[in-house]
């Protein structure tokens, strides 16, 4: 397997500039100012990408628009994770060839996770032949010559070659959000899961360097950004391979020493690198939201071997309890998956056990969907879909009343929180460990830090007066 990391030099991202030039000229021809719509499934790695492929398509003189009907181009951004996540693409997919007849300039890209599994480009290139193109996470970077081909010829582009992956600096950027940036400070994962299809379509670990994270950040901060989100599948394995002798808390603890007003959080990390430090520096900065996300998976120590996850439950618990020795407040969220291959019913006990402890204040379920080509997915399983139903409605019924209790604790508190904007009647803005508050107040407090007290709550929000 290839291993070696491409970086795309400065010249190459040139010439992808001069690309959006002629693509901006070829409208110009026609007296047209196209648009494009971009719809983004899957994670915040997701997300990040797509505000590099809007940025690429505005270079190329493109407005947004937020429908299929009438887009110039159309541009979904996949996700591969689950059976349903591809399924519901599939299904978009196939509604487009009516948008495609209403509109026969249109033309129609998909990119991301799903177009990293050559199955899924064979049954592109065969069952849906108005696809104009297709890449992969790694030809991301190329976008605009891809695009620039298929105004141009018949022919249909397909960039998808396999790589250990690529690191672009310098891809046009367009946030979707004024107050909220995402920061990507490393791509891809070498965990190897057995159930997690993502080291097979994003390629291998690597990190950018720490300079041009921290000047990406020093911009944010200077265009008045008030929260960094720093990005990465398995973000505390940040710097392994640069080895400059800086890891992820050191680059935390550098964004957090920058000036200006602002939080900074991460996702997600991997507890068998989650070390002492990490835990330390959240702790000592205060610019650091007192969050962490830290997957679990199972609380069984066979299944979480048998899922190559490197760590036990002994391990895992005693990680949280030095993060909260040190931050009694500490707001933990996880991710949890019902129904691995094998999975006893006396093994997912061990699962609710681990909740019940722990007491997360957010979790994010799961049930097992087979992935090709990852060991898992060959794995025997004798349980049926409705016993791992039964035990994912037992698991949501645990957290959700774990969830409330968390929440009612909240009233009578005064929390500091980023106010974010407005659904209805209230303001909306999020606390430091991401709880949703809602309370009355004038739209000019939008972007700013402020305390409220908590008076009330419901399942899924806080309610609080200035
Ligand atoms: N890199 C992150 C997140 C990966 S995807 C991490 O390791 O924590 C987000 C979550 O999706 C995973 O944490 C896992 O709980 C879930 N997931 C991944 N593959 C899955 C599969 N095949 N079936 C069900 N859930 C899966
Ligand atoms: Fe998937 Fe595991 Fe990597 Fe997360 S750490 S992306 S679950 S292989
Ligand atoms: Fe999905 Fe790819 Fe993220 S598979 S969860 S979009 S890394």
């Amino acid at each position: 397997m290839e291993t070696k990391t491409t970086v795309i030099s400065p010249e190459q991202l040139r010439l992808q500039a001069q690309f959006c030039g002629e693509i901006k000229e070829f409208w110009a021809a026609q007296g047209i100012t196209p648009v494009a719509f971009v719809d983004t499934y899957g994670c915040q790695q997701n997300e990040a990408d797509s505000e590099r492929i809007r940025g690429m398509l505005e270079a190329a003189g493109y407005g947004m628009t937020d429908t299929e009907e009438g887009a110039d181009v159309i541009v979904l951004n996949t996700c591969a994770i689950r059976e349903h996540a591809e399924q519901r693409v599939f299904g978009n997919v196939g509604a487009l060839t009516h948008t495609k007849r209403r509109h026969p300039r249109q033309k129609i890209f998909l990119c991301g996770c799903m177009m990293g599994q050559p199955a899924v480009v064979e049954r592109i290139k065969k069952s849906y032949p108005y696809v104009d193109g297709v890449f992969s996470t790694h030809h991301l970077w190329e976008f605009p010559e891809l695009l620039l081909r298929v105004l141009k010829g018949k022919k249909r582009v397909f960039a998808v070659e396999d790589s250990a992956g690529s690191i672009a600096e310098g891809i046009p950027v367009s946030r979707t959000n004024s107050l909220k940036a995402w920061v990507s400070v490393m791509y891809g994962c070498n965990n190897f899961c057995s159930y997690c299809i993502v080291p097979y379509v994003r390629g291998r670990e690597r990190s950018r360097l720490p300079e041009d994270i921290l000047s990406e950040c020093r911009e944010l901060i200077a265009q008045g950004y008030k929260e960094i989100t720093l990005l990465g599948q398995n973000v505390n394995s940040y710097g392994k391979d640069l080895k400059l002798g800086v890891d992820f808390a050191d680059l935390m603890a550098a964004v957090a020493s920058l000036d200006g007003e602002f939080r900074l959080r991460f996702m997600t990390s991997h507890p068998k690198d989650a070390g002492h430090k990490l835990f330390d520096t959240i702790a000592a900065y205060p610019k650091i939201c007192k969050q962490f996300h830290l997957p679990f998976q199972s609380g069984n120590d066979r299944v979480l071997k048998a899922m190559n996850r490197h760590y036990d439950s002994a391990q895992y618990l005693s990680l949280v309890d030095y993060g909260r020795s040190l931050m009694p407040d500490l707001v933990l969220t996880s991710d949890v998956i019902v129904g691995f291959p094998g999975e006893t019913e006396e093994e997912f006990e061990d699962t609710l056990r681990l909740i019940e402890q722990v007491r997360y204040d957010a979790l994010f379920t799961f049930i097992f969907s087979p992935r090709a080509g990852t060991p898992a997915a060959l794995m025997d399983d004798p349980f049926s879909k409705a016993d791992k139903n039964r035990r994912f409605d037992r698991l949501i019924a645990l957290q959700n009343r774990i969830s409330e209790e968390k929440h009612r604790a909240y009233i009578g508190k005064t929390v500091r929180i980023l106010a974010d904007g407005r659904d209805g009647e209230l303001l909306t803005g999020r606390t430091d460990g991401g709880r949703l508050v809602r309370f009355s107040g004038s739209d000019s407090l939008i972007g700013q830090f402020i305390d409220v007290t908590i008076t009330d709550c419901t399942t899924w929000s806080l309610i609080g007066k200035l």
